[in-house]
């Protein structure tokens, strides 16, 4: 079976992901700025990689949706967010992305925030995020402490993460 991991990253995270997915695999890794490089209909399965922007898995809708047009092939989506894993944030993030009945398994991964390596708009969203949460009448034990997190650059990503999608990948041979 041959696979080939697509990532969109801006910060990193989601590239490091995909790095350690392909390592796993022993498969290619290319950036989607990269995709035109490449033949999909060489692929069984296509593992498209990105970051979550306010909820929404970037450029799932717009790329992804091109992509997956072949009925016969796997897709499998992985989002990478500054959310800890069992933030209540998660599942609902994949749920509006992913819906149920989608062809499309999908996985989130625990990243962090990079604010040297962030665009600008980026940078002014999150420190914008960051205040909000902060000034927050009635904030939620969880909410307080996101605000103290996203206030600064961190990395919480593990390669670990990234077992339960390698054997659904295997289990799929
Ligand atoms: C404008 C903006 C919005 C974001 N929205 C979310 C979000 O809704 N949920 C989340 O978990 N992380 C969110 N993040 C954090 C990124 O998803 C996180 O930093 C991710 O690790 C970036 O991946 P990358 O390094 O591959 O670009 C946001 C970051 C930015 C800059």
């Amino acid at each position: 079976m041959k696979t080939i991991v697509i990532y969109n990253s801006q910060t990193g995270f989601t590239k490091q992901y995909a790095q350690w997915i392909a390592q796993e695999l022993q498969c290619d890794s290319i950036s989607l700025q990269r995709i035109n490089e490449i033949a999909l209909s060489e692929f069984d399965t296509i593992i498209f990689g990105s970051w979550c922007h306010a909820g929404r898995i970037k450029k799932l809708n717009r790329v992804f949706d091109e992509l997956k047009k072949d009925a016969n092939k796997n897709y499998i989506v992985f989002a990478v967010g500054a959310s800890p894993m069992n933030s209540p944030d998660v599942e609902k993030t994949m749920e509006q992305n992913i819906p149920k009945n989608s062809i499309v398994k999908g996985f989130y991964f625990q990243g962090g925030l990079n604010y040297e390596k962030m665009n600008l708009s980026s940078r002014a969203m999150m420190k914008l995020f960051s205040s909000m949460l902060k000034k927050k009448k009635d904030a939620t034990e969880s909410e307080k402490k996101m605000a103290e997190m996203v206030s600064r650059s961190y990395d919480i990503s593990d390669k670990r993460f990234i077992v339960p999608l390698v054997r659904y990948v295997h289990s799929l041979k």
